[in-house]
């Protein structure tokens, strides 16, 4: 089986390939905006996989990277940080570069198309736990142009019955996760900043939620659902279904890191943050018996482990790296 990942080269994308690539051919297109060669470079000279630095935006190369594709699993993204400042990359790479892919992929013939979507599409939560049905009312130009993606996605299954399907992670956390810049997540700047004596930033009063799932679960869900057929034309959840507040998750890290009694600092709200996110799983476990298996606690001690066994130089990350302006979008 050949498989292409678009986006490879990511946070999510790197760690799905290391699972495909146990049993599949993989095809890595990744144009390494925010992917790492370092996330990849174990698979280098392994016959089974093959990195192709390029861009979605190519449709030449689109029409002959899909050739001969089974599956192909759609992950490269310009992120929600970066379409605050810069709107127009957002949609010209997450909402065009889906259709470009869908256009080829539909030409090619490929077997399967796994859209992953966000759970920024859905907005905020109106109700829940927020089930597959919960409207789709995206506060940002990120979650719109991923919206744009899920139906492009799926008008090419009603149209021309391309067999292709809409996963839906809610907020991946787990090892390669950025904690750079725009980039950074965070899981990965509250313990960079803890490590660094130095309080966690919280915009707004902390009592908004997220429902973070380990990476290795997000990958598990992912490959189900490809491997599902009642997913054909369908879109499904995939979330560890428990609710966090960013306030009670910075005292989770800092506690850990025996840090508990640094404060956070509070800034403003940020714009289109979205204030509850909490998901509904139940479709994933009825359709292809997948169910989260890493919770928060569990989740965070073995990524905080993880990250304080990179060597990374801690000081110099705080100070080069970790900095985001939201006004100046630098
Ligand atoms: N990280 C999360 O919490 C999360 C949650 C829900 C959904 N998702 C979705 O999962 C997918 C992966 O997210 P991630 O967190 O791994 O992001 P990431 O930024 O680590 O990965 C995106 C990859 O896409 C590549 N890329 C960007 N523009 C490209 C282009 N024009 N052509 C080719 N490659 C390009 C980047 O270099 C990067 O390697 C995205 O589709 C995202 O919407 C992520």
């Amino acid at each position: 089986m050949k498989v292409l990942v678009t986006g490879g080269a990511g946070f999510i994308g790197s760690n799905l390939v290391d699972e495909l690539a146990k049993k599949a051919h993989v095809i890595v297109l990744d144009n390494f905006s925010s992917g790492k060669k370092i996330n990849v470079a174990h698979h280098e000279g392994k016959s089974n996989v093959t990195i192709v630095e390029g861009d979605i935006r190519d449709k030449g190369l689109l029409r002959q990277i899909t050739k001969d594709v089974d599956v192909v699993y759609h992950l490269a993204v310009q992120c929600l940080r970066v379409s605050i400042n810069d709107p127009e990359i957002n949609h010209e790479v997450n909402a065009t570069g889906t259709l470009n892919l869908c256009m080829a992929a539909h030409e090619s013939r490929v077997r399967r198309f796994v859209y992953v979507s966000s759970s920024e599409v859905y907005g905020t939560a109106l109700m829940a736990p927020m089930t597959e049905s919960h409207p789709k009312e995206p506060t940002t130009v990120y979650g719109a142009s991923k919206l744009a993606g899920e139906q492009y996605t799926l008008a090419y299954h009603r149209t021309y019955g391309m067999n292709a399907m809409v996963v839906i992670p809610f907020n991946t956390y787990g090892p390669r996760e950025h904690y750079e810049g725009a980039h950074g997540e965070v899981i990965p700047k509250f313990v960079l900043r803890a490590l660094n004596d130095e309080p966690p930033i919280i915009f707004g009063d902390g009592s908004q939620t997220r429902d973070f799932t380990y990476v290795s679960d997000t990958v598990r869900g992912i490959i189900h659902a490809s491997a599902c057929d009642e997913m054909i034309g369908q879109t499904v959840n995939i979330a560890r279904g428990e609710e966090v507040s960013i306030r009670a998750l910075a005292e989770k890290i800092y506690q850990r890191l025996g840090k508990q009694h640094i404060l956070p600092q509070i800034e403003k709200s940020r714009p289109g943050d979205v204030q509850r996110h909490f998901a509904g799983v139940g479709k994933a476990s009825e359709l292809f018996g997948f169910r989260a298996a890493v919770g928060i606690d569990e989740g965070l001690d073995i990524f905080i482990e993880w990250f304080t066994s990179q060597g990374y130089d801690l000081g110099r990350l705080m100070k080069e790296d970790v900095v985001f302006n939201w006004e100046t979008g630098k």
